[in-house]
């Protein structure tokens, strides 16, 4: 068993028609692990490609390391993907569809639009997959990986990700649009858009520490600088000396697309600053600052996570892997795209 070559391994699979999840799982079982009960439960776990495609975590952590040297950010955008996938039908890939015949994309949504990015490192990363070992590695599984090590080469905690997710046949604009928060969001509507996909106030407060890097766009928080209530006059939680300061790159009217930092202390480190921030009325985005002003739970939460870091990466690394398993696609369910921005055909 030891001998076989992922190469073997795939024609194996492939040539006898055999379902590849359900090989591997029978595989993993015999091989590994005692710790699976049930070869088709559809859950998810860390060595699903341990025989199929042994080099799969160091090939993604490669591609991510060299696009995070050359450009900071896309650490933020590519945990940003794998949230933006998830929160839709499920982390399935379907975010990085583009449109082709009846299928519309998702990156045209609200919250996508001109704003969510790193799709061709999505890319790089899986042609250097397919060369290794050819439709066995999902698009979905990719996302999951890049946002660890996304989240991991920025300073932020380690975990293991379960793996196993297909790819998607579909889209939803819609899904999109309406399950991602919006940054104008209640805190209400907030916590009730994580309910409905099974996460809760302490994941929605430890996720939300992601802002701890990466960019928003001025159209993002905007309304808060000028006109918060309708009536003419900025939000009357926002530091008003970090008010001025956004104004400055925020105008009333123009620059849409400028760019701020979700947090400008340290924003190239994940760590608990963002926690920090909110607490001197320094948070970015309305659905930052709401997490304070509502007061109750989320306040106190933030309290805990701005006093211990340790805290914060802790529930994050476990609210990451409870988001990544988001109702995913397994067993024969979906496909493994060869490419991640359209389906097999
Ligand atoms: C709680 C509800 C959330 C809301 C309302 C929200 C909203 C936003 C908005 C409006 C932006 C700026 C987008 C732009 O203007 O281009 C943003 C950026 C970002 N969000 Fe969130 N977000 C939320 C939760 C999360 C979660 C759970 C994660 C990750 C686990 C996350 C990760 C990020 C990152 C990393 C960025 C920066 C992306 C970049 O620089 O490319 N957000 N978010
Ligand atoms: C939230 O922002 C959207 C998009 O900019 C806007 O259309 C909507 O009116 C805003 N909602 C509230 C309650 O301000
Ligand atoms: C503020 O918003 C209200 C309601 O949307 C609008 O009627 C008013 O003209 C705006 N005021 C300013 C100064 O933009």
């Amino acid at each position: 068993m030891q001998t076989q070559t992922p190469t073997q391994h795939h024609c194996h699979t492939h040539t006898t028609m055999a379902p590849p999840a359900t090989f591997l799982v029978v595989f993993s079982l015999l091989a590994l692990s005692p710790l699976y009960s049930s070869e088709d439960d559809g859950s998810l776990y860390p060595q699903f490609y341990d025989h199929s495609c042994p080099k799969a975590q160091e090939i993604v952590t490669s591609v991510v390391a060299k696009a995070v040297a050359k450009d900071t950010r896309m650490a933020a955008s590519l945990i940003r993907l794998h949230f933006h996938d998830c929160f839709v039908q499920g982390c399935d890939a379907s975010v990085l569809l583009d449109s082709s015949g009846t299928l519309t994309s998702e990156k045209r949504s609200n919250p996508n639009r001109n704003s969510a990015r790193g799709f061709e490192v999505i890319e790089e990363i899986k042609s250097a997959l397919e060369k290794e070992c050819p439709r066995t590695v999902s698009c979905a599984d990719i996302l999951a990986l890049a946002a660890r090590d996304s989240t991991v080469m920025t300073g932020g905690p380690s975990w293991e990700v379960p793996l196993g997710r297909r790819d998607s046949l579909g889209t939803s604009v819609q899904g999109s649009n309406n399950n991602i928060p919006a940054p104008n969001n209640t805190l209400q509507t907030i916590i009730t858009k994580f309910k409905n996909r099974g996460l809760g106030i302490v994941d929605l407060v430890a996720l939300s520490g992601c802002h701890t890097i990466g960019n928003s766009r001025c159209t993002s928080f905007r309304q808060r600088l000028y006109n918060q209530t309708g009536n003419g006059q900025p939000d009357a939680t926002l530091d008003p000396a970090y008010a001025a300061q956004l104004r400055a790159r925020c105008p009333q009217s123009g620059g849409d697309q400028n760019l701020f930092p979700l947090d400008p202390v340290t924003q190239f480190k994940f760590d608990n600053q963002y926690f920090k921030n909110l607490l001197a009325n320094k948070g970015l985005l309305n659905s930052d600052e709401v997490l304070v002003s509502g007061g109750g739970a989320t306040a106190e939460l933030v309290e805990k996570y701005a006093a211990s870091m340790e805290a914060f990466f802790e529930q994050f690394a476990e609210s990451m892997v409870k988001m990544g398993n988001i109702t995913p696609l397994t067993g024969s369910e979906g496909e493994i795209r060869s490419r991640c921005r359209q389906i097999n055909h």
